[in-house]
């Protein structure tokens, strides 16, 4: 079955985020909106379908966790990533930016340290902010094109304080691809220092074309002991308003600890009767369609990247490794970034996300969401020329 990705869909009066919160966070109603990390695709039919017949029962009672959930984890990791991971290491979590403040919660005390590398997905730094621990940023290196991690800066900003690092693997909004000799390398460090891992992997099955995603426990046991692992459904398959997804942890010690914070908040709930429905049909029946999407995806960067290449040969794309996030690099133009985020809102009436949200080296960037139909990208493109030729 071809499934059509070209399909405009009014997502007006669906509370959407990308829609409805442009007003407040970027000042108007008038910008076509190319940031939040969802996809402006239907959600696709199989998903909409399991939820349908599920509601055909009339009761949506309280429900408990079936095997079926752990059964189709196991079957997806070892297929897609070739990733043995045993069902008591495997636990339901509503959602992953919420897990990484039970991390947080759950591993560290309010005097110590949080690592990450910016620029990254804003809630890994927020999160450990919020909660009042003292957050170590280390800058990504760009080196041909793609991001690099410095390791000797990371090692450097360690001291007897830092407990965790939260790792973006694939990275956001780098769409990084790390390869397993970073991996190694951070495995090493932390082992080292007696830091813990957190590895948020919700981009790992969008990778694209000539990349494999390499899950960060999975490359030795050290890093299987010293890590967590968070995994989702949600962003893959277009259903990130459902929160469905999992932790996996196989050191008995950390997953202790990690069930206990868990356990003290009342939060070990697992996935309401749609939800589960909705999960159980992405794994088993979703494959497909994640390729013929990531073929869309894939085609509109081309799209994207040689439109620039031409019309506006200043704007630096970094092209992604995985998902559908574009990291565009704007320093040519020699502007602040308040220029740059005026031109873009006032002048251009796009809403792209701003790459001073993801931290130190996100300055000069913006970050656009290409999982949309064809022809919302070619009026980006052209509002986008009017502004930055
Ligand atoms: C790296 C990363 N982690 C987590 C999330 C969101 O996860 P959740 O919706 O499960 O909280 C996103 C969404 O963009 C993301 O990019």
């Amino acid at each position: 079955m071809k499934y059509n990705f070209d399909e405009l869909i009014d997502r007006n009066n669906t509370n959407a985020y990308k829609l409805e919160l442009r007003k407040k966070v970027f000042g108007s109603d008038d910008v076509l909106p190319l940031w939040v990390a969802d996809m402006d695709f239907r959600t696709p039919d199989f998903i909409l379908d399991a939820i349908k017949k599920r509601c055909e029962h009339p009761v949506l009672g309280y429900t408990v966790q079936s095997d079926v959930f752990y059964d189709d984890l196991q079957k997806w990791l070892l297929n897609q990533h070739n990733w043995k991971v045993e069902k008591q290491h495997i636990g339901f979590l509503g959602g992953i930016v919420p897990g990484i403040a039970y991390a947080v919660n759950a591993l560290t005390n309010p005097d110590e340290e949080v690592l990450v590398q910016t620029p990254v997905y804003p809630p890994f730094f927020a999160s450990p902010m919020h909660n009042g621990r003292k957050v170590l940023y280390n800058q990504l290196i760009e080196r041909n094109g793609r991001y690099e991690m410095d390791f000797d800066g990371l090692e450097s900003l360690i001291t007897d304080k830092t407990k965790l690092m939260i790792l973006c693997n694939p990275h956001n909004p780098g769409g990084r691809v790390w390869d397993r000799e970073s991996l190694m390398k951070i495995a090493r460090i932390c082992v080292k220092h007696g830091i813990i891992v957190v590895s948020d992997e919700i981009h790992s099955d969008m990778c694209l074309k000539g990349y494999n995603h390499i899950p960060f426990a999975s490359i030795s046991d050290e890093a299987s002991s010293c890590s967590i692992t968070f995994v989702a459904p949600t962003k893959t398959f277009n259903m990130p308003g459902l929160t469905s997804s999992a932790y996996i942890i196989s050191n008995p010690n950390l997953r202790a600890r990690f069930f206990d914070f868990l356990y003290r908040m009342e939060l070990t709930t697992t996935l309401n009767p749609i939800t589960m429905a909705a999960t159980h049909a992405a794994y088993s029946l979703g494959d497909e369609w994640r390729k013929q999407m990531l073929d869309y995806v894939e085609a509109n960067l081309d799209y994207v990247i040689s439109e620039m290449a031409v019309k506006m040969p200043l704007i630096k794309p970094m092209r992604p490794q995985a998902s559908f996030l574009l990291w565009l690099d704007f320093s040519a133009y020699g502007l602040s970034s308040d220029e740059l985020e005026h031109k873009m809102v006032n002048e251009a009436k796009l809403a792209l996300n701003k790459g001073t949200s993801f931290g130190l080296g996100g300055e000069q960037y913006f970050r656009m969401n290409v999982a949309t139909p064809r022809a919302v990208l070619e009026e980006a493109i052209k509002r986008m020329e009017s502004v930055f030729a």
